[in-house]
């Protein structure tokens, strides 16, 4: 194994390109190769010897590593400034891997209500079969976190900005919070990205990320990613090596690819987000705009604090319901209507329909989310044509 090049020293956007990876050397490949295999050859005895010991540094089986990962997973903690990370089959692995290697039966939770829809019927339906209870704190109530907690209390389980209402909630702040309870703090930044936001500067244990969203950022890939400290990787690892939830070495060169343009493309969906948002909040058929960079969102001061740029994801109720929503969202051209989020193609998705679906009138209430709200993933392309085919359909809506 080839040390790779210590980029502390660098910004972001050099971190996205070389962070993990090495390309020196005679006739090195310029980018790092899929080691597509699943096992590694062991020299003699002695080498199995010295990986049982842990100190080999070398590869024996690709679901506890392999060097493409680990190209992946060295980018990623440069990324999120962490000591270390850990690749995994989805953004949903690296959610149990997070729980597995905090809590165990008898411990509880506590956790955001607005976190991502997965997140709450993992948490409402698998942990409890685990022992695991799950307290979720409505966001009105997110100043008074600290009366969900327990003797009992071994996480706490935050996400923002939040989907689709984009609220944000200050991470310092509940992050000490977690800190005084002496819970795991773990963050979703799947919407901000490292680009945008660093959980851990701001005090988390724990950040996790469905890669398959910006990371990845062409919608061709399933995989998540987990950073922190040593100690939590190393128990993450061993709870991912277990539980089965590795990433495929192909997965992970496609996801290596895609984060070497994040910078970019977070940049460029940011600006095309904000254009949008204005524009949606002139438009008289709009009732409101969620988006963190305008000045009147909820959110703005606190986003504004903890992040880099507003993000790339902006939603809104239409005036006239669920009905004009339907035919906005039937009428784009540009924009496909797709239940993910983070390419570089910008989608529409409708949240009552797809994140939110089967939740009570009242649940969704909680959440800000009803029959009217349309959520958009901001692309890179022209904004110019993404505001033209939104302007065409909001006028059949
Ligand atoms: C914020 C957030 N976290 C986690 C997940 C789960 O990730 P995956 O679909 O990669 O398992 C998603 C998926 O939509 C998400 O939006």
């Amino acid at each position: 194994m080839t040390k790779p090049r210590d980029n502390t020293q660098h910004a972001d956007a050099t971190r996205c390109i070389h962070s993990g990876e090495d390309r020196h050397g005679q006739s090195a490949p310029l980018t790092t190769p899929i080691v597509q295999t699943s096992v590694f050859v062991v020299p003699d005895v002695e080498g199995l010897r010295r990986y049982a010991k842990g100190d080999s540094g070398e590869y024996l089986y690709s679901r506890y590593g392999n060097p493409t990962v680990t190209a992946v997973e060295e980018k990623m903690a440069a990324l999120e400034g962490a000591e270390a990370a850990l690749a995994t089959s989805s953004g949903m692995a690296a959610e149990m891997v997070a729980v597995l290697a905090a809590c165990q039966a008898g411990d509880e939770i506590v956790s955001m209500l607005d976190v991502y829809g997965g997140t709450v019927k993992l948490f409402e339906q698998v942990l409890p079969r685990c022992g695991i209870k799950v307290r979720f704190v409505p966001h009105r109530d997110i100043k008074n976190a600290d009366r969900y907690f327990s003797r009992k209390t071994r996480m706490m389980f935050l996400e923002s900005p939040t989907n689709p209402t984009l609220r944000c909630v200050d991470l310092a702040a509940l992050c000490e919070l977690g800190r005084k309870r002496k819970a795991c703090v773990v963050v979703d930044n799947t919407f901000a990205t490292p680009v945008l936001q660093k959980p851990l500067e701001l005090g988390a244990d724990m950040v996790i990320h469905s890669a398959t969203k910006y990371l990845g950022g062409h919608s061709d890939l399933t995989a998540g990613v987990l950073a922190g400290s040593k100690k939590w990787m190393d128990a993450a690892r061993a709870m991912m090596i277990l539980a089965g939830g590795c990433v495929d070495p192909g997965c992970a060169y496609l996801l290596l690819r895609g984060l070497k343009t994040l910078h970019v493309r977070v940049e460029r969906a940011c600006r095309n987000a904000l254009r949008i948002a204005e524009t949606l909040q002139q438009h008289p058929k709009v009732a409101r705009v969620y988006y963190p960079g305008l000045p009147n969102h909820e959110a703005h001061e606190v986003a504004r604090r903890q992040m880099k740029d507003f993000g790339m994801m902006v939603s809104f109720d239409l005036r006239s319901g669920g009905r004009a929503a339907e035919r906005f969202i039937d009428s784009l051209k540009l924009w496909y209507l797709a239940p993910s989020l983070g390419g570089v193609e910008s989608t529409v998705s409708y949240p009552v329909l797809t994140s939110h679906i089967g939740l009570s009138t009242k649940q969704l209430e909680l959440l800000g989310v009803s029959a009217a709200t349309v959520r958009l993933s901001v692309g890179i392309e022209d904004a110019d044509d993404l505001i033209g085919d939104m302007d065409q359909a909001l006028r059949q809506a």
